[in-house]
């Protein structure tokens, strides 16, 4: 058992049986001042105030005063990429959209090509350095989308090295098939769109999840609502793109098909919001793309006082959002989208977790989770996170119970 004792508070406990938070409990969080916890097998074993620690511990951690919390859980990623897109960078700082870009042949197809260009082995190396990044950072669990193949041999490559990562890492990883990201080069869209509904049997054998681009210039509802049919058929539930630019019909279309979560959302009307509430699906908002392309803000005060929870996730991928900074992800909550640093931690813990079907098993500090906790240097406090948002906090970072080397 390895015991970490002299807490100064422990933040993120959650009772046993709540998979997610919403309206009014996305302000609540568990909190225990001067407190232990406890690590046995890889899981949280217990937790109390000092004094009534367990004294058969094999290994002791002094935490001198620092914050415990759960490890950030981050439910929307494209970290498997070749090389970079630091020409569109440019462009981009020259006044191009991500859409002229796109139209260009540049974005998603830019990365596409350079994926087919690029060995397994090769792809395999340069994701898992961001892997690694992203869990020095205190990430605990992620999930990751194909949809730079956007042809049939090249995304079952993808989904290969998202599984060949998802064995290697301490990280709890989930796999999605976003086939439909963009139309592969070469393809009309309608062969396209029958192409991803085809590549579904094989596609179901590596991924956990199926997604679609259902935005303006993309994919279409219909196309959406083809492609969801063919992956229930095959067991995959939907997590879907939507209404990152323009309000498309993602968000109505994923709640029809129960997604377990809907994510972007930078557009959305009240429609939107009326569709999402009494449902299971998790809206999920990326503001590391609405900072990154100059997009608004998903509206998260709203949607929580509509009486929904939000996630909150860094969409980390080289055309819209280069980082999968977790704890940047949480101030950019806070900082504008008015999220209180409570509310920020739910979304990037507990309700980021559920928007991967992982909030059983990990996303808090509850007893029989997964030991996924980040310990911070002392004197650290939930709201200075999110306000001192660039200092170094992360002391240690615990996944399955072992302090990450
Ligand atoms: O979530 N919006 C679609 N896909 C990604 C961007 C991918 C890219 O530009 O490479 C996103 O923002
Ligand atoms: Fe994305």
């Amino acid at each position: 058992m390895i015991l970490i004792k002299n807490i100064g508070e422990i933040v993120g406990i959650v009772p046993e049986g709540v998979l997610r938070k919403q309206g009014t409990e996305m302000a609540e969080t568990g909190v225990l001042k001067d407190a232990w916890l406890a690590i046995e097998d890889g899981l949280i074993n217990g937790f109390g105030v000092m004094g009534t620690e367990p004294v058969d511990a094999t290994e002791v951690i002094d935490a001198q005063g620092g914050m415990v919390m759960p490890a950030f859980c981050d439910s929307h990623t494209h970290i498997v990429y070749a090389g970079s897109r630091d020409g569109e960078f440019l462009d981009k700082i020259n006044g191009l959209s991500y859409e002229e870009i796109a139209a260009r042949g540049g974005g998603i197809l830019n990365s596409s090509d350079l994926l087919h260009e690029t060995s397994e082995d090769e792809l395999y190396l340069q994701s898992m350095e961001r892997v690694r990044e992203m869990m020095d950072k205190g990430t605990g669990a992620l999930e990751i989308k194909s949809g730079y193949g956007l042809n049939p041999a090249d995304e079952l490559k993808m989904l290969r090295v998202i599984r060949r990562i998802k064995e290697s890492v301490p990280a709890v990883v989930k796999v999605t098939f976003l086939g439909a990201h963009a139309i592969g080069r070469g393809y009309t869209h309608e062969a396209y769109v029958q192409t991803v509904v085809d590549m579904m049997p094989q596609a179901a054998e590596l991924a956990d999840f199926v997604d679609v681009f259902c935005d303006e210039g993309f994919f279409t509802v219909e196309d959406t609502d083809r492609i969801l049919t063919a992956g229930a058929a095959c067991g995959l539930k939907p997590k879907i793109h939507a209404n990152e630019l323009a309000v498309s019909g993602g968000v109505q279309v994923g709640v029809k098909h129960g997604a377990l979560s809907v994510d972007h959302l930078e557009r959305t009307t009240d429609v939107e919001i009326e569709a999402l509430r009494g449902s299971s699906t998790m809206p999920t908002m990326l503001p590391g793309s609405s900072f990154f392309l100059g997009i608004p803000f998903g509206r998260a005060k709203e949607f929580i006082r509509a009486g929904l929870g939000i996630a909150l996730a860094s969409d980390y991928n080289p055309g819209s959002s280069p980082s999968g900074d977790m704890r940047f992800v949480m101030a950019l909550g806070c900082i504008r989208m008015r999220l209180t640093p409570v509310q920020a931690l739910n979304a990037v813990t507990l309700n980021s977790a559920y928007a991967m079907g992982l909030s059983d098993i990990t996303g808090s500090i509850t007893p029989g989770k997964r030991a996924d906790l980040l310990l911070t240097h002392p004197g650290w406090t939930l709201t200075k996170l999110p306000y001192l948002y660039q200092t170094p906090f992360l002391r240690k970072v615990f996944l399955g119970g072992r302090a990450l080397g």
